[in-house]
């Protein structure tokens, strides 16, 4: 018979040595609140419930979660957080009749995957299970006591004595329980006479006392099941977790010159021989296409970019679609909804929003063009900006395909540039051009000659 199983997620702690004040588990892991990892691992289990315990501004997680899952969780409030035990009390009086197996997770154990709780799953023979890891340096974690092969206890860091704190097997935080179990001994856990907080790990000593045999499942993987704590465990899961990231696009046909240097995050997708320059830093749902080449400091979130890009160092490009063959930068900034087709050209400090650039135009130095369409092979010359906003109004401008924009023309918005149209440099476009047009906006150059010497004649009067 199928299990009904009821996922309970700790994230009520303090996460007091995080020194933050936001609640520990919305710390991000590249990117993703750590929570947001726990929740994805237990999706596919389909769960008959999943409930966060929660208190420390739990407003906020509460919020956070729904927003991010929708409405599918049981939020059961731990009042006043007396460790992780006292939490799985409260969790406990919350569980729906027609659950029979509960698995415990801590929302600060953020690597955890659907397989391994399908492993745990696996291993839970008897009526408690509880994970455990091996680490080079255990400090700070439960310690697992056996005799011979059987576990006897978790010892926390704080009441370790010396040879048990040399112990590297260690509990990872990570259990599954019948819940006739928890029912049965959860009340019996009683306060640490260091801390005074209700251990968890005691049900150990208990279920040993009642002689419950308790199963195992052992990660060999330790790093991928790392509990956060502090901000220096946060950059290491990090990094591990990155580095997965990085060594799997490598195996993948991608270059990552300096892998070290470089971020990208999970949902990032990066087709074969795209080359990732050093200092890079590539988020959200990001997807670039084969042989595209994005080279050093190059900001990149939430785009798509299609094949044989050239991305030149130190762009910033955000929700933007970048189609094929097209060349960006060095020094660009596009916003988001700009849409660039085959072959456009844009080069150093010019920044696009709201704009459409047709196949093969050019703005290659110095323009803001914002809230605009570019036709296709239009030239915009250095210096062009689109004056698009009146002070309470965003207005659109119109280039048709062929045109000639002068340099440090101002095109003040509403207004449309026709085909094959051409404006004289540093007029201030407040009028539509016609196709084939030339607009020249410009006060008549005056020609003084001699001028050298009638200064010099106006100097010597002003001086007698
Ligand atoms: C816990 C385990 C330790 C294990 C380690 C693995 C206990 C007593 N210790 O220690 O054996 O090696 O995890 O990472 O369980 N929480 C609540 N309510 C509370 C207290 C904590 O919901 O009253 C939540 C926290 O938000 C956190 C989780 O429980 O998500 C674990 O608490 P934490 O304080 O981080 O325990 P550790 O010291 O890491
Ligand atoms: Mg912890």
């Amino acid at each position: 018979m199928d299990k009904h199983i009821a996922v309970v997620i700790l994230a009520a702690g303090k996460g007091t040595r995080m020194k933050s004040y936001y609640p520990k588990v919305l710390h991000p892991v590249l990117g993703r609140p750590m929570i947001n990892y726990v929740v994805d691992a237990t999706l596919s289990l389909k769960p008959f419930e999943i409930i966060p315990v929660v208190s420390h501004q739990r407003e906020l997680v509460e919020k956070h979660l729904t927003n991010n899952f929708g409405h599918i969780f049981k939020f059961v409030h731990q009042k006043n957080p007396l460790g992780t035990g006292d939490a799985v009390k409260w969790a406990v009086k919350h569980l729906t009749d027609l659950v029979d197996t509960v698995l415990i997770l801590s929302g600060d154990v953020p690597l955890i995957t659907e397989k391994m709780l399908n492993n745990l799953l696996e291993q839970h023979k008897s009526q408690i299970t509880i994970t455990t890891i091996e680490l080079e340096d255990p400090k700070g974690y439960g310690r697992i006591v056996r005799e011979g092969e059987r576990i006897i206890k978790i010892v926390e860091e704080k009441n370790a004595n010396g040879e048990e704190k040399k112990i590297k097997e260690v509990n990872a935080g990570i259990y599954c329980f019948d819940k006739s179990f928890l029912l049965k001994y959860i009340d019996r856990l009683t306060p640490n006479e260091l801390t005074k907080e209700y251990y968890l790990t005691e049900i150990i000593d208990i279920a040993v006392a009642e002689g419950v045999l308790i199963s195992c499942y052992f990660e060999r993987e330790g790093w991928r099941l790392l509990g956060i704590n502090s901000r220096a465990e946060l950059s290491i899961a990090t990094n591990y977790l990155q580095k997965e990231i990085i060594d799997n696009l490598m195996m993948n046909g991608v270059t990552v010159i300096a892998p070290h240097r470089t971020y990208i995050e999970k949902d990032v997708s990066l087709a074969e021989d795209t080359v990732i320059h050093p200092d890079c830093h590539i988020s959200g749902l990001t997807k670039i296409g084969r042989g595209s080449i994005i080279e050093q400091g190059v900001l990149i979130r939430d785009s798509v970019i299609s094949e044989n890009v050239h991305v030149k160092p130190y762009c910033v490009i955000e929700g933007s679609h970048i189609h094929s063959n097209a060349v960006i930068g060095p020094f660009a900034h596009l916003r988001p909804e700009t849409i660039l087709e085959e072959k456009v050209k844009i080069g150093n400090f010019v920044e696009t929003k709201k704009a459409t650039f047709k196949k093969g135009a050019k703005a290659n130095h110095l323009s803001y063009i914002g809230d605009a369409f570019v036709g296709e092979e239009t030239n915009i010359g250095a210096g062009t900006i689109t004056c698009n906003y009146d002070g309470e109004k965003k207005h659109f401008t119109t280039i048709r395909r062929k045109a000639f924009i002068g340099s440090n023309t101002c095109l003040v918005a509403p207004v449309t540039v026709g085909e094959n149209a051409v404006t004289g440099a540093g007029s201030v476009i407040t009028k539509d051009v016609p196709d084939n047009a030339l607009a020249v906006e410009r006060a008549e150059q005056r020609v003084i000659e001699n001028w050298q010497k009638i200064k010099k004649r106006m100097i010597k009067k002003e001086h007698k």
